[in-house]
């Protein structure tokens, strides 16, 4: 009996475990090989790593990462997952000399965690408060020597304690198009399906710069070309799933081009602070901030001012809106 090749089961294995997998990114790479082999041959568990950039451009694949050519075991979890001081304490306290502890999301870490986080970062050192009021006592537990490697799209909302705990901070970037072909060849390879280099290459196009986003259509598109075609993934059939999939030619889905138009149509251009428009758009703030914007902002269709979002005048020329219309209405 064959073991049914589930999506999930791909998303892991598409995950490259050698750095000359993990495309792109080279001065983020350069730099942390030296910080695990320094590490290693000190014979000392790695420095704390903060990691940030937009969603999808993979944070948590390169923890893995580092997890396996330091030699340590990973455990992964994420901000808003420890609720309580005591998530924490057993979380850590199940730690082994060297481990590897991902906070994924670390902005979201509620405050008390986070100052439990601080000496435990420093001094490997637990600070647990037993009693309360005039009578309670602190007792501290030694803990093994581990690395934190967080991750966060939003760096800013990170409190300056904590930033400065880690040892080093890297920040991801968005992929060239040629990088994402890249991915794309060697997912297509792991997914065991052919494609046309034109596809591969329409594919990246639509990606948003993004490999999770760019891993995702891949494998929608081949689902396509097995119902629709003999498997192949051919640049038309790769065209025609993109429609379906309504995905447009510089890979904005309906959801964005519903926030320009909304920007446009309904605040003339903006500015619009976040709170109205993702009640305009039935959107919740987090989405916007964290899934429409980055990308938008990259391309330069959205601008960020202090009194709110503004639409460019290329969102206007990419929605064929004429932005001299903008000018008229804003000024009249
Ligand atoms: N998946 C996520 N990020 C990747 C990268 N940089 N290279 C290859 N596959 C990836």
């Amino acid at each position: 009996m064959s073991i049914p090749k589930k999506d999930a089961v791909f998303d892991l294995a598409l995950r490259p475990t050698e750095w000359a997998d993990y495309i792109g990114q080279e001065s983020v790479k350069s730099n942390l090989k030296i910080l695990i082999e320094a590490a290693k041959g000190r014979n000392e568990p790695i420095d704390h790593i903060l990691l940030y950039g937009p969603a999808g451009l993979g944070k948590t694949t390169l923890a893995n990462l580092i997890a396996k050519k330091s030699g340590s075991q990973i455990r992964i979890t994420s901000g808003p997952a420890i609720e309580k001081v005591g998530d924490l304490a057993s979380i850590l306290t199940g730690l082994a000399e060297g481990d590897i502890l991902f906070i994924d999301e670390v902005h979201r870490l509620n405050k008390l965690v986070e100052e439990i986080l601080y000496p435990a970062m420093e001094n490997s050192v637990l600070d647990i408060i037993i009693g309360k009021g005039p009578s309670a006592k602190t007792i501290q537990l030694q803990l093994p020597r581990f690395t934190i490697i967080a991750a966060t799209t939003k760096i800013g909302s990170i409190s300056s304690p904590l930033r400065s705990r880690f040892g080093a901070t890297y920040r991801l970037d968005f992929y060239t198009k040629e990088e994402i072909e890249k991915i794309l060849e060697r997912s297509a390879a792991l997914l065991d399906v052919l494609a046309e280099k034109e596809a591969l290459e329409l594919i990246s196009k639509v990606s948003r710069s993004t490999p999770r986003i760019a891993n995702r259509i891949l494998k929608r598109v081949r689902d396509y070309s097995q119902v629709n075609g003999s498997g192949m993934i051919t640049k038309k059939l790769a065209k025609e799933a993109l429609e379906l999939m309504e995905i447009d030619e510089i890979g904005l889905e309906r959801a964005d081009i519903k926030l320009l138009e909304t920007i446009i149509e309904k605040y003339s251009g903006g500015p619009v602070g976040l709170k109205t428009l993702a009640a305009s758009t039935f959107e919740e703030e987090e989405t916007i901030e964290d899934v429409h914007e980055p990308y938008l902002l990259q391309i330069g269709f959205l601008a960020r001012t202090p009194q709110g979002r503004t639409a460019t005048k290329k969102a206007y020329e990419h929605l064929g809106i004429n932005f001299s219309e903008k000018t008229l209405t804003t000024k009249s």
